[in-house]
This record gives C-alpha cells, sequence and structure tokens, in this order.
C-alpha cells in the first residue's frame, strides 16, 4: 500500500521536514507566482469559493494529483483517501500549505511552482467539497427524486448501495464528490466532463473482429477493451486495422426527459448520498 512507497521518500526531504513539519500551524505565503493578488494570503481565509473555482479545482486535481489520490479523491496505492477528512489540516489555509509546500519526508510534494495561488485555493475548494465540509441547501425534494431516479432507469448503468448496474460511477457517495451545481451538468451536459476510465473504444482486429466497450487502459503497444457483455479484450495495437475512440458519454443526457422540478428532486436526492458521519 501507500505506506511502504512513504518510506522511500524519507532521507530526500529530510532537511525540509524541520522547517516545516507543522504544516497546519503555519498560514499561508506568496511563492511569488506572477499576477496573483495575495493580499488576502495573511488571513488565511479562501478567496475563491464558488462553484465555478471548485470546478477548477476539480480539472486540476484529476491531472496532477489523481495518479495517486485517485479520480474521485477516495485514495489509490500512492496516497490516502482524501474524502473522509484530513489529518494534516484543519482549516482552509492548512490545506494550502500542504497542497503549496507538501508534506515533508513523503511523496506528498508541494504543487508546482508555475501554479498560482489561485489554482492553490481553488483545489482547496475542490478538497472540501471531497470532504464534505462545504454542504449547501438545495432547494428540491429527495423522496420525489428516488422516485424519478427509479422511473428513469438510472440503476441500469448505476450502482447505489449494491443494487444496479455498473456500466456508469458508482452513485453510493455520490453527494461527497459532487456539489448540487455539478450534479446539474452531469444530468443535463453528460459529454462535458468524461473522465479517461469512461471513455469508449472501438476497434477492428485484421483479422476481422470488431468489438467495441469501455476502454480500460491503452498504452502505446496495447489497448484492453471491456465489452457490453462484460468480456475484456486486449489487443495489440499493431494487429488493429481500425480504432477509434469516443470521449462522449454513453448516459443519455436529462435535460429535456425531465421537468425542472424533476431535476432539482433528482438532485437533491443524488446530493444526499452521503457517507455516514462517522464512517
Ligand atoms: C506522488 C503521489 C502524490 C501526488 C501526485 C499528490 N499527493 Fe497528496 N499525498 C500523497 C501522500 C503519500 C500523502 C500522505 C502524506 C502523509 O504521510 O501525511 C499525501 C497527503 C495529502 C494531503 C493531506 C491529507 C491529510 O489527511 O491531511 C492532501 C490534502 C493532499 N495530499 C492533496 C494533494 C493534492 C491537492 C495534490 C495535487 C496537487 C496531491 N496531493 C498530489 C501523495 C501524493
Ligand atoms: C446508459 C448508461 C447510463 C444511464 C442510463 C445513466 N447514466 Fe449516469 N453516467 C453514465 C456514465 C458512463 C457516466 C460517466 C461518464 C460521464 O461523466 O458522463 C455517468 C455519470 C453520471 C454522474 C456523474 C458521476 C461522477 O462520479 O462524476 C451522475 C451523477 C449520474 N451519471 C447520474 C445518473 C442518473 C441520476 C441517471 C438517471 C436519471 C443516470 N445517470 C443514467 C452512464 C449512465
Amino acid at each position: 500500500m501507500f505506506r511502504k512507497t512513504l518510506q522511500l521518500g524519507v532521507g530526500i526531504a529530510l532537511g525540509f521536514g524541520l522547517i516545516c513539519g507543522q504544516a497546519d500551524d503555519l498560514t499561508a505565503q506568496d511563492d511569488g507566482a506572477i499576477g496573483t493578488d495575495v493580499s488576502h494570503l495573511n488571513a488565511g481565509e479562501n478567496p475563491y469559493t464558488t462553484a465555478y473555482d471548485v470546478r477548477i479545482g476539480s480539472g486540476i486535481f484529476e491531472r496532477s494529483c489523481s495518479r495517486c489520490h485517485g479520480l474521485d479523491g477516495t485514495g489509490g496505492e500512492r496516497g490516502p483517501d482524501l474524502t473522509s477528512g484530513f489529518q494534516r489540516a484543519s482549516t482552509d489555509a492548512g490545506l494550502f500549505n500542504v497542497v503549496r509546500n507538501g508534506v515533508p519526508d513523503t511523496e506528498m510534494r508541494g504543487i508546482s511552482q508555475n501554479r498560482g495561488d489561485q489554482s492553490v485555493w481553488q483545489i482547496v475548494s475542490y478538497l472540501q467539497t471531497l470532504s464534505g465540509g462545504m454542504r449547501v441547501d438545495v432547494p428540491g425534494d429527495p423522496v420525489t427524486g428516488a422516485a424519478v431516479y427509479a422511473q428513469n432507469d438510472c440503476a441500469g448503468c448505476h450502482v447505489i448501495d449494491g443494487v444496479g448496474s455498473s456500466s456508469g460511477p458508482d452513485l453510493t457517495t455520490i453527494g461527497n464528490r459532487r456539489s448540487p451545481a455539478e450534479l446539474a451538468s452531469d444530468l443535463t451536459d453528460p459529454d462535458e466532463r468524461v473522465q479517461p476510465q469512461w471513455w469508449m473504444m472501438n476497434v477492428t482486429h485484421n483479422d476481422g473482429t470488431r468489438v467495441e466497450g469501455r476502454r480500460l487502459n491503452e498504452g502505446t503497444y496495447s489497448v484492453r477493451i471491456l465489452d457490453e457483455s462484460g468480456r475484456m479484450w486486449s489487443f495489440e495495437k499493431r494487429n488493429l486495422s481500425q480504432s477509434e475512440r469516443l470521449e462522449n458519454s454513453t448516459m443519455p443526457s436529462y435535460s429535456e426527459n425531465l421537468s425542472d422540478d424533476q431535476l432539482q428532486d433528482l438532485i437533491a436526492y443524488l446530493y444526499g448520498l452521503i457517507r455516514p458521519l462517522d464512517g
């Protein structure tokens, strides 16, 4: 697990550790990034907390952090779960410091100095939504929303609490991962942000076999595809006569099929799907 890899990092960052071992006590510092307003930094208050900022932060997270912390922040081989509160920081300023400077003696390095402070605050806003720290009120009715979920056969592609089919992401704790605004965009504009793990691919093998399915992984020389019947295919790319990658979502848009009220109720239902507080 990731603990093992941690130890490899010891030594490299030893001197650094002496300077900022107490990540949470430090306030965020100006890194001299060009064109960033830093006047607010000493107050330690996050100036970038809108839904837009969360979205930007989430994009940066996918690119720079997900290979260790997982695409949805629930942790991976190399980095811990970030969705159930933080050990290293209890405030926005503390999180800022962890992201900016890293955690000494670990694989957690500070983010690239090319990123301005604004980007770091936007990541912090996103991290706060992951841990459920920034809950907001939603207008819809979750009970009616559950019925909308059932009537539209969402379970044909999604799992909640072990029930349903997994041609799409598990939604059991979707409320921890997505803001109401993001959920609205998931439902009405599914093509907008499709994570690579849900991309589809169709290929034709030199022997004429055609396969279409989820692109599980793709390297320079080979590709693995999971077809609709759950069968896994593996191809050497040089043996393919045709291949096409579809970065669209297989999920239909519900902007037409659902009324505004139904959408609000559905969002209230999904937003309420969160991990129990003590777990
Ligand atoms: C090379 C792997 C790696 C990458 C890339 C990485 N992290 Fe980490 N991260 C770690 C490890 C390992 C830890 C645990 C350090 C420790 O022992 O506390 C950690 C810890 C953290 C923590 C503290 C968790 C807590 O409980 O307090 C936060 C927050 C965090 N990372 C955010 C990020 C963000 C944001 C990015 C991208 C900008 C990122 N990490 C990139 C490996 C990584
Ligand atoms: C034909 C399969 C299919 C159906 C039907 C479907 N979805 Fe999806 N859904 C997906 C796939 C695949 C993704 C991941 C790609 C993407 O982001 O669009 C997804 C993504 C999502 C997400 C974002 C999840 C995340 O982790 O970011 C939400 C929320 C969601 N769907 C809710 C619903 C709801 C609610 C319904 C019913 C009204 C529904 N879906 C119907 C396949 C489906």
